[in-house]
């Protein structure tokens, strides 16, 4: 039995991890801005009014986490909008790097104190990061903010192979989501089964790669 803790658990694909982390017996700190009923039904121990862009928040996060060893950190919270250059918000795009960049590393660096040698770091993160598979444009704060993350991934992978702890950096597929608007090619439910499957494959020699859901490495 492993201690995770999952962002953005209220809803969507963090709702999911949570609901099958739990089925299979794991403990789950489920910490979002607003719990919700589904997420109180799944039985997790959920750590609500967290804000991954605040750093007050986010000290109250590691505070609420006192004496427990951490085993699996699963950095899911995100924002989506889309800015073509016609219609450049460079306010939305500075939320999106604030939410989708900073914000994993904001509570990685806050909770790794209590991560145990061994423990596993997750980064949802989106293809549309890949500058390699950018072959549309547009979207700039997304695929920005979200380049940064793997960017951030392959950093954190690096510092943290001394204290053994792995890192995966994973494309959860196209899900139909509040996100999407509903839209896309799989459920929540088939994503998270394919993430967790990706975090229990991985080991400290892949730490750092990126992954989409269902088992593909995907190119930078
Ligand atoms: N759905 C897809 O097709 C897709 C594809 C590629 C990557 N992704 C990535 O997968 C992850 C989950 O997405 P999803 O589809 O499940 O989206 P979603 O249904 O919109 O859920 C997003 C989650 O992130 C939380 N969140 C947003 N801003 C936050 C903040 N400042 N502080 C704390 N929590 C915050 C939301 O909380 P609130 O309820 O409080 O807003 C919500 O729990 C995201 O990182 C996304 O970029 C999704």
């Amino acid at each position: 039995m492993a201690t995770a803790i999952v962002t953005g658990a209220n809803r969507g694909i963090g709702l999911e991890l949570t609901r099958q982390l739990i089925t299979r017996g794991d403990t789950v700190f489920a910490v979002c801005r607003k719990a919700s009923p589904p997420l109180a039904a799944t039985g997790a121990n959920v750590v609500a009014g967290i804000d991954v862009t605040d750093d007050e928040s986010i000290s109250r996060l590691a505070d609420s986490l006192d004496g427990d060893a951490i085993d699996l950190l699963i950095n899911n919270a995100g924002i989506l909008s889309h800015e073509s250059l016609d219609d450049l918000d460079l306010e939305r795009i500075r939320r999106q790097l604030e939410v989708n960049a900073l914000g994993p590393l904001r509570v990685t660096a806050a909770v790794l104190p209590k991560l145990r040698r061994g423990a596993k770091v997750a980064l949802v993160t989106s293809r549309m990061g890949s500058i390699a598979d950018n072959s549309s444009g547009g979207s700039y704060g997304y695929r920005m903010s979200k380049a940064a993350l793997n960017m951030a991934g392959v950093s954190l992978a690096r510092d943290l192979a001394d204290r053994g702890i792995a890192v995966a950096i994973l494309h959860p597929g196209y899900v139909r989501t509040g996100m999407t608007g509903g839209q896309g090619l799989v459920g929540a439910e088939e994503s998270a089964a394919g993430l967790l499957a990706r975090i229990d494959a991985l080991t400290m020699e892949s730490s750092g790669s990126f992954w989409h859901a269902n088992g593909e490495p995907l190119p930078w």
